[in-house]
C-alpha cells in the first residue's frame, strides 16, 4: 500500500472512500471539511439521523454514489483535548478497515492537524494497519469482499514523517505475519532463513550459527532449551550499518522460541495454545532492524535471536540440571517452561562482548507480568533511567503502553539464589515478573546500560481492539523503532 501527501483542495472525486476525523461534537457541528453542495447536505442529514458525535472509537459509514466517491466514512477523535495520535492511529485505521472490508482502493483522509509530524506518522500507520489480515491459510468465504486499500491520500500531511509511520507500520506487519506463522512452519531453521532474507532484502549483515558452533561457544544456558527438539537451535545475528561513520551501536535481543510446550514441565493445554507467539520478540527486533535500515537510520544497530524451540524429546533438559552459561554462571533449573530466560541470558552475555552503548531486550518472558499489567500494557525493567526514560518517550509516541516495574527489592532477589549453583532459573509466582528481569539483569555486564521489556500476553490479541485484529500484535516493534530513530 502507498500512503502519500496530496494537496488540501484536491477533488473528493479523486478516491472511492472519503474519510474524515472529527473531533466529538454535535452531530449537526461534525467535521464535514471537504464536501460540499449535495453531498455535504446528504451526509449531514445522515449524521443527524444516526445521531453520530463523533465519540472516539465510533464511526459513521454514509454509501454515496458521486464521481466514483462510493462512501463518506467519518470516524470520531473524541473530545478535541484528549485526542491524542493513538486516537488518529485508531480513527484512520476504521476509515481504512472499513474501505477494505467494502473492496475500495483508494482512500482520501482528511485529519485535523495532519501538517504535523507526529500526527501524519499517527495517520500513516493506521492507513498501513487497516488493510491487515492474517489470511493466507484461509479459503474465502462467499460474502467476503475484503481487499487490502491501494493507495492512501492524506490532505496536507507532513511528507517525511508519512514515509517513516508508513514504514513502521510495514514492519509492523512483517512483525506480525513471522509471529502468526505456527510453529510447524517457523522453527529456529526456518527463522533464520526469514532473517538471511530480510538481511538480503534491506541490506544487513546476517550471521546464524548452528547447534554445533552454539555449543563450540559456549552457550550452554540457550542450548540446553533447545535439547528437547527435533529442531535444532540457531544464533541469529544481524547487523544494520549505516554508511558514514555510526552514531553509536545499540543492541536488541528478542526472545526467539518458535514454540513453547514448557518442556517436561508442559504447559496444561489451554497455555499452550498461542505458545507459537513465544517468538514475538525476536519478531518485534526484526521489524525494528528491518525499519532501521529502510530508514537509514545513523546508528549501528546489532539484532540478537537466541532461536530454539522448547519440547519434551527424550534429550531434553531436566528440572534439576545444572548449567553453565556463556559468562561461566551456572543455572540450577527448577522449571523447563522458565526457558526464555535462559535463551536470553547467553544472548545478553554475548551482546555486552560487543560493547555497545546499550542493550534492549523484548520477550513473551512471564505470565506474571500479564497478571500485573493486564495484556494491553508491557512491563519496562531496567536500573538505568536515562535509559528506562528513553523507552518510555518512544513508547508514547508509538501508543504501545509500557509500564516501568522495580528492580531493587533485595527480598525478590532472594528467590533465585540456589543451593547448589550461581543462580536458579526461577523464583515463587509472587513477583514472578521481576525476578525474570533480575534473573536476565545477571547476564549483562557491569556498566554497559540495559532495559529488558516483558511483552508476555500483550504479544497475542484474542478480542480485535483499536488498530489491532485476532491474532500477533507486532506489539513494540514500533517502540523500538522510534528508540532507535531518536537517539
Ligand atoms: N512463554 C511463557 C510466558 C508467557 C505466558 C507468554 C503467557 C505469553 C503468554 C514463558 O516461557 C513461561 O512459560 N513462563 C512461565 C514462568 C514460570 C515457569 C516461572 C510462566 O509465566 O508461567
Ligand atoms: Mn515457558
Ligand atoms: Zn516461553
Amino acid at each position: 500500500m502507498k500512503v502519500k501527501r496530496v494537496e488540501k483542495n484536491i477533488q473528493t472525486g479523486a478516491a472511492e472512500v472519503l474519510g474524515i476525523l472529527s473531533y466529538e461534537t454535535a452531530p449537526e457541528k461534525v467535521c464535514l471539511e471537504s464536501l460540499s453542495g449535495v453531498t455535504l447536505e446528504d451526509c449531514r442529514r445522515f449524521i443527524i439521523s444516526e445521531n453520530f458525535r463523533a465519540k472516539a472509537g465510533s464511526t459513521v459509514k454514509i454509501p454515496l454514489s458521486v464521481d466514483g466517491l462510493k462512501y463518506v466514512v467519518v470516524a470520531g477523535l473524541g473530545k478535541e483535548e484528549e485526542a491524542d495520535e493513538d486516537k488518529v492511529r485508531a480513527a484512520v485505521f476504521s476509515i481504512v478497515r472499513a474501505a477494505a472490508e467494502r473492496a475500495c482502493e483508494t482512500v482520501l483522509l482528511r485529519a485535523p492537524g495532519a501538517e504535523g509530524a507526529m500526527r501524519s506518522r499517527a495517520v500513516a500507520e493506521g492507513a498501513v494497519l487497516g488493510s491487515y489480515r492474517f489470511d493466507k491459510y484461509m479459503k474465502r468465504d462467499g460474502d467476503d469482499r475484503f481487499s487490502p486499500v491501494q493507495s492512501v491520500m492524506v490532505q496536507d500531511g507532513d511528507e517525511q514523517a508519512l514515509r517513516q509511520g508508513e514504514i513502521f507500520a510495514e514492519c509492523q506487519v512483517y512483525a506480525r505475519d513471522l509471529a502468526n506463522e505456527p510453529g510447524n512452519v517457523i522453527n529456529p531453521v526456518t527463522l533464520s532463513c526469514r532473517a538471511a532474507a530480510l538481511a538480503e532484502e534491506v541490506g544487513l549483515e546476517c550471521e546464524v550459527w548452528d547447534e554445533k558452533r552454539i555449543v563450540e561457544e559456549k552457550m550452554g544456558a540457550f542450548y540446553a532449551v533447545g535439547q528437547g527438539s527435533a529442531n535444532p537451535p540457531r544464533f541469529i545475528r544481524l547487523t544494520w550499518t549505516p554508511g558514514d561513520k555510526p552514531e553509536g551501536h545499540t543492541v536488541l535481543i528478542g526472545k526467539g522460541i518458535t514454540f513453547d510446550s514448557g518442556g517436561l514441565d508442559i504447559k496444561p493445554a489451554d497455555y499452550m495454545v498461542t505458545m507459537k507467539g513465544d517468538k514475538s520478540g525476536a519478531c518485534a527486533v526484526l521489524g525494528a532492524i528491518r525499519a532501521a535500515a529502510l530508514l537509514k537510520l545513523p546508528r549501528k544497530v546489532t539484532a540478537i535471536i537466541a532461536a530454539a524451540e522448547n519440547m519434551p524429546g527424550g534429550a531434553a533438559y531436566r528440572p534439576d540440571d545444572i548449567l553453565t552459561a556463556r559468562n561461566g554462571k551456572t543455572i540450577e533449573i527448577n522449571n523447563t517452561d522458565a526457558e526464555g530466560r535462559l535463551t536470553l541470558a547467553d544472548a545478553l552475555a554475548f551482546a555486552s562482548e560487543l560493547k555497545p552503548d546499550c542493550i534492549v531486550d523484548i520477550a513473551t518472558l512471564t505470565g506474571a507480568c500479564a497478571v500485573a499489567l493486564g495484556s494491553t500494557t508491557a512491563g519496562l525493567f531496567s536500573c538505568d533511567d536515562e535509559l528506562a526514560g528513553r523507552l518510555l518517550a518512544a513508547s508514547r509516541s508509538s501508543g504501545e503502553m509500557l509500564w516501568r516495574l522495580p528492580m531493587n527489592d533485595p527480598n525478590l532477589r532472594k528467590q533465585i539464589k540456589s543451593q547448589v549453583a550461581d543462580i536458579v532459573n526461577c523464583g515463587s509466582r509472587y513477583g514472578g515478573a521481576i525476578t525474570a528481569a533480575m534473573f536476565l539483569e545477571e547476564f549483562v555486564e557491569k556498566g554497559i546500560p540495559w532495559a529488558h521489556i516483558d511483552i508476555a500476553a500483550a504479544d497475542f490479541i484474542k478480542e480485535p481492539y483499536s488498530y489491532y485484529v485476532k491474532g500477533a500484535s507486532g506489539f513494540g516493534m514500533r517502540t523500538l523503532a522510534a528508540f532507535l530513530a531518536v537517539q
